[in-house]
């Protein structure tokens, strides 16, 4: 029986196989290209194994069933990720490992992943997700809205949280850590958390419910042990940078009976990873995968409005993945965030709709009379966008709004 990966055509059971599209950019045609990664992440090497029988090949080789332009789909066999221990390393190993070396290919992105339910039983999924963010903010149907803490780095804890409470005061319903921020000599992770949490009790007692999202993104033996620190000190939400921590930290979190808040995962170097259009995993690809390792929002751009890089059609692929049917996983919240300001709401919020937590840091902090006026203008374009009214005309009966348009716009 020949050995060939090639299976063109040939109807896989979603089932039976992990199914990865790929993009290729190389001077292999397209169909060696697709065999150059079926066999490297399964069964083959450079060279023909002595050592691989037909019948290896048959149960653990990878198939390739397109090949076109610039596309190749492979299924990998579902047994070549059983086994009780491995988990998301293991698939990344796998479907996104030794190919991006390929001397032979010059660029290969993964653009999709369609992963048969028998493996995504094995996964936590969000314990709150966007419903139940919702919820705890008693907010059904608005955007959330929120703040980052800035400067990122510098501010001790009592200044920290008294920032929160400004933000609060003007309306916004989450905050968050900054992620660069952990436990600083300057703000150490339990007294941040005390500082803030007596905050958002002060806020509760006022009538206003907010939650805050504290960084605990740090080495895989201590994450557990730094969320206690942050649970037993009041924290309401934590968050991980789920790329420099590793999915299992966020599944770590996610499948521990005591982590009883929603978790915020930020994507702090997905630009290394996404931002080469030829090159790299696409971001619809990690969503897939930390709405699996259970975080409760993720950030996922905002579609061109603000200061980062945006491939629209994949931010709108990643809105679908975290907003869409998944398997029997509840819906992830999407995070707009980076460079946002009150006058870019109404363009962010017609391609995101009310599904989506709407963050601004210097949006909220640069505001010219400070960060209660920033996080009003902030609540206050939120509300106009909501009430279909525009953004200059809410503006006029709205002086912080009209403060922050004037400064930005
Ligand atoms: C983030 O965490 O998304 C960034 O720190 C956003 O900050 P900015 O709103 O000031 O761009």
């Amino acid at each position: 029986m020949s050995m060939d990966y090639l299976a063109l055509d040939e109807e896989l059971d979603p089932e039976e196989y992990v199914i990865c599209e790929y993009t290729v950019k190389s001077d292999l045609d397209i169909k060696t290209a697709g065999v150059r990664i079926a066999e490297e992440e399964s069964t083959g090497t450079w060279t023909h194994p002595t050592t691989l029988s037909d019948d290896i090949f048959q149960r653990y080789g990878a198939k390739v069933t397109e090949a076109k332009n610039d596309k190749v789909r492979i299924g990998y066999p579902v047994i070549d990720f059983s086994g009780d221990i491995g988990g998301i390393p293991q698939i990344l190993s796998i479907i996104a490992g030794n190919l991006f070396g390929l001397d032979s290919l010059e660029g290969v992105r993964l653009v999709n992943l369609e992963m048969p339910s028998k493996l995504v039983k094995n996964y936590p999924g969000p314990r709150f997700g966007l419903e139940g963010l919702r919820t705890i903010l008693n907010r059904p149907k608005k955007p959330l809205v929120g703040t980052i803490v800035k400067p990122k780095i510098g501010l001790p804890p009592k200044e920290f949280a008294d920032y929160v409470y400004q933000a609060g005061k003007g309306g916004l319903t989450n905050s968050k850590d900054d992620e660069t921020l952990v436990d600083q000599d300057f703000c150490p992770l339990e007294d941040r958390v005390n500082c803030v949490s007596e905050k958002l009790d002060l806020l509760q007692e006022e009538g206003h419910q907010m939650i805050h999202a504290h960084n605990i993104s740090t080495n895989a033996h201590e994450i557990l042990d730094a969320a206690d620190i942050a649970l037993e000190n009041g924290a309401r939400q934590l968050m991980v940078d789920v790329l420099t921590v590793g999915f299992p930290g966020l599944q770590a979190l996610a499948e521990d009976p005591s982590v009883d808040v929603p978790i915020h995962v930020h994507r702090a170097m997905h630009g290394a990873i996404t931002k080469n259009p030829d090159h790299g995993i696409s971001m619809p690809v990690i969503a897939k995968l930390v709405r699996m390792a259970g975080g409760d929002a993720l950030h996922t751009g905002t579609y061109g409005a603000g200061k980062m890089h945006a491939d629209i059609s994949e931010e709108l692929f990643s809105k679908e993945v975290l907003l869409g049917e998944e398997h029997d996983l509840k819906k992830v919240m999407p995070v707009s965030s980076g460079g946002l300001h009150p006058g870019l709401v109404q363009e962010l919020m017609d391609v995101s709709g009310k599904d989506v937590q709407i963050q601004a840091g210097g949006g909220v902090s640069g505001h010219p009379d400070g960060v209660m006026a920033g996080a009003k203008a902030l609540t206050q374009a939120v509300d106009a966008v909501c009430s279909g009214i525009g953004l200059r005309e809410y503006a006029k009966e709205h002086t912080e709004l009209k403060k922050a348009l004037d400064k930005w716009m």
